[in-house]
């Protein structure tokens, strides 16, 4: 089995479901209100552990009930959380507005995720084992640039998505391998609005990125290949959260199975699309047999 290690955040989504967000200032009533396992991190890995690989979580949650909660999704979904601390504090939380169009804005307060600032030993090991490592960046820089580094170290594949958007240290794009934005956070990367023209800028800090387009599908460019375009399943969205993890999760086991990167990006398309019809980040990944049913079809 393929065996994906991530290191990153788990937060308690909040989420409010309402039939247009608020503009500053306004009050609007909600539909209806959930609480759902989410950030980024965790949710690659339950992404990935759905899909079917080994997938090992490195991050931190809260001493609170939160905390306690969002160990157990992991776990319920197969996710090993062997390092995966408890730290004093809060868990982190996402606030989230999801409108009737699937859309969202979301704040993020990251809790037990600031804690996460470097490597362990153990974590070093974890990273060492696994064939391919996931980061993104809702933890601090210090620890996500450790992370690139071992992995480059092992001989281990990264894949970052670079989300929230932020400026990026050199040091740190220097070790990935590739680079999943979606084509807002290609566009605050390079200050190039069409995706193509930031892609391709992007290629000159690392070998290979793919923008995620949303409902148009995604982009593909590596060096020394043609750029393929790939369209999406149209489905009618629902929530959309956490549909980029998804499609990283999904896509990092493909890649682990060595399948190739046409195939690859067809099956994590797949899994996003099913993900968006659902309500709730993590609570929408599909599980493997589902991505294979929709991809024969
Ligand atoms: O990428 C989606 C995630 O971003 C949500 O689950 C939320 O926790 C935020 O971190
Ligand atoms: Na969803």
């Amino acid at each position: 089995m393929t065996h994906i290690a991530v290191l990153g955040s788990t937060n308690m989504d909040l989420v409010a479901y309402v039939e247009q967000a608020p503009r500053r200032g306004e009050t609007v009533t909600g539909r209806e209100f959930r609480t759902v396992p989410g950030g980024k991190g965790a949710n690659q890995a339950i992404a990935a552990a759905r899909a079917g690989a080994t997938v090992s979580m490195i991050g931190a949650v809260g001493d609170d009930a939160f905390g306690t909660k969002l160990r157990s999704a992991l776990q319920d979904s197969g996710v090993d959380t062997g390092r995966l601390r408890t730290v004093a504090g809060p868990s982190g939380t996402a606030h989230i507005v999801v409108d009737d169009g699937g859309g969202n804005a979301i704040v993020v307060v990251p809790g037990a995720n600031g804690t996460v600032d470097r490597l362990a030993p153990a974590d070093d090991a974890v990273i060492a084992s696994a064939d391919v490592l996931l980061l993104q960046l809702e933890i601090p820089l210090t620890a996500v640039v450790a992370g690139a580094r071992a992995a480059r170290a092992h001989g281990i594949r990264t894949v970052l998505t670079p989300a929230p958007a932020r400026p990026l240290p050199p040091e740190l794009l220097a070790a990935v391998d590739l680079l999943v934005p979606n084509e807002h956070e290609a566009a605050d990367l390079t200050g190039l609005t069409d995706p193509r023209e930031a892609a391709g800028a992007l290629l000159a800090q690392v070998p290979e990125v793919v923008v995620t387009l949303g409902s148009a599908g995604c982009l593909h460019v590596a060096r020394n290949t043609e750029p393929q375009t790939l369209t999406a399943p149209r489905v009618t969205a629902v929530d959309s959260t956490g549909a980029g993890d998804t499609f990283v999760g999904a896509l990092a086991v493909a890649l682990g199975e060595h399948r190739p990167m046409r195939e690859a990006l067809t099956w994590a398309a797949a899994a996003a699309a099913l993900s968006v019809q659902r309500a709730g980040a993590s609570a929408s990944m599909p599980y493997r047999s589902e991505i294979e049913a929709l991809c024969t079809t």
